[in-house]
């Protein structure tokens, strides 16, 4: 498997984001949520470098079902944490088409958050099918599957410490 990002590049593009989102809100209360399961790895690392209050709740959306091709979108209604009030940051661990970000922005809008923003590992270079874009990034990486750091296929390699791209000779083992 070829490693894209390794471990200590990881640490520092989490610290990185870490520090634009403490200057873009200060001390002001975040809800900050996880969306399932990908975005784990990154929630974790990414909230304790954040030195400000917030709360933490996660959320499972799926699109792509451990599959390697894009699906359609779920969303579990009833794990949506209560939002409205509150400064909302959605932590995920890619951005791909920009569907699930998009979905659960507008999710989030409609339920009265005043305000919500994201912030992913990944984001891949010209595969975006939304107006949108995330507000805090850690990598730009070109359109590849990859896997590790909470990325899976069919639920495998999610405890990879990096983040390498899968090909199809290692899914023979
Ligand atoms: P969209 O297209 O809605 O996709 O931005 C976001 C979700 O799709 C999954 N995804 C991937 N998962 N390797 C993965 O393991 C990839 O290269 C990949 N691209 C998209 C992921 O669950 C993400 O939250």
């Amino acid at each position: 498997m070829k490693t894209l990002i390794d471990e200590q590049e990881l640490a520092r593009g989490v610290a990185r984001m870490a520090e634009e989102i403490r200057q873009r809100y200060g001390d002001q209360p975040l809800l900050v949520i996880g969306v399932l399961t990908g975005g784990l790895m990154l929630l974790c690392d990414l909230v304790r470098r954040l030195e400000m209050p917030l709360r933490l709740a996660v959320i499972r959306a799926s699109s792509y079902r451990g599959e390697m091709q894009r699906g359609v979108l779920k969303l579990t209604e009833d794990s949506l944490p209560e939002v409205a009030g509150e400064h909302v940051l959605l932590v995920d661990d890619i951005f791909d088409t920009g569907h699930t970000l998009d979905a659960l922005i507008r999710t989030m809008r409609e339920r009265g958050a005043t305000s919500v923003a994201s912030a992913v590992l990944l984001e891949k270079s010209g595969t975006c099918q939304v107006e949108m874009k995330p507000d805090f990034r850690g990598f730009v990486i070109p359109d590849v599957f990859v896997v590790g750091y909470g990325l899976d296929y069919r639920d495998r390699f999610r405890n990879l410490p990096f983040v390498a791209i899968l090909e199809p000779g290692d899914l023979e083992s």
